[in-house]
């Protein structure tokens, strides 16, 4: 985490996305600190990234930053692995404020899940996955582990669809989980925003796969820990006061907006301000 900026404690977190799957990472981030106004922003004109070339999503995440910036936020977490994991570093030299991504978060807590085993599973979108940020990450951390990525795109649509449970979620985590329990991973990191809503049957198939209980890590919550200790050490963090509020901004309103976003921030937004915006 990069930067500076001087902003009153109770100023807002800006959290931004794709879409609304980062909406599992303003979740863990509103449990984790209660008391903090956030202020969501879901790229959902422009999902999905994670198929985009690096290019495309450095100058959409450009876009996103700015936006957030223009609303005072103090602090900016990149709550989507694509976009941490090809435009962090050029959000971290270009914003003047602190800037936390998942990525980091997500390769640390897999590293201590692994419990020295020496290879550690991840599933994310192709962009990710061709990014190579998770390994360089995880080398960060201990360069003993080795990562062994897989692309599982199908599941960013089927969660999206509510397809959570059942025989379709379950056959697709399989037939990606495959080659990962064949590896032998000590951990698996669910390296997209999308993929805590199935982190139950993903579980279930790679312990199946590999005969024996996989520990599967989610970076939303690693993040959320990690956003805590950093307003605390730069003595941004707010306490002491009521309930935080969680404000949402789209870029579409899409027909089944209420229906997706209440699925992946686990309570109803209808009591939620949305605002549609250009960016
Ligand atoms: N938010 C994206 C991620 O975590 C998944 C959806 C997308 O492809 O935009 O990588």
């Amino acid at each position: 985490v990069t930067g500076s900026r001087t902003v009153a404690g109770t100023a807002p977190i800006g959290v931004f996305d794709s879409g609304l799957g980062g909406l599992t990472v303003a979740r863990a981030v509103a449990d984790a600190l209660p008391h903090e106004d956030i202020v969501y922003l879901g790229d959902t004109a422009r999902v999905p990234y994670g198929t985009r070339s690096a290019s495309t999503v450095v100058r959409y995440a450009r876009s996103c930053a700015a936006a957030l910036r223009a609303r005072d936020v103090k602090m900016l977490v990149v709550a989507c692995n694509t976009v941490s994991a090809v435009a962090l570093d050029m959000l971290r030299v270009e914003l003047d404020m602190p800037v936390l991504g998942v990525i980091e978060p997500g390769a640390r807590a897999g590293v201590a899940a692994c419990h020295g085993v020496g290879r550690l599973g991840v599933i994310a979108t192709a962009g990710t996955v061709a990014s190579g940020a998770y390994e360089r990450a995880v080398a960060g951390v201990d360069s003993r582990v080795e990562v062994v990525a897989r692309a599982a795109p199908l599941l960013v649509p089927l969660v999206e669809e509510g397809w959570v449970t059942g025989d379709v979620p379950r056959l697709a985590a399989r037939r990606y989980l495959a080659e990962l329990a064949e590896a032998r991973v000590g951990a698996l990191v669910l390296g997209c925003t999308h993929y805590p809503l199935l982190a139950g049957i993903l579980e279930e198939e790679l312990a199946s796969l590999a005969a024996r209980a996989i520990p599967v890590v989610d970076s939303a919550h690693a993040t959320a820990a990690e956003l805590a200790a950093t307003l605390e050490e730069r003595g941004l963090a707010t306490t002491g006061r009521g309930e935080g509020r969680l404000q949402l901004l789209v870029t579409d309103l899409p027909g089944r907006f209420a229906d997706v976003a209440s699925r992946f921030l686990g309570r109803d937004v209808a009591g939620l301000g949305v605002e549609q915006i250009d960016l």
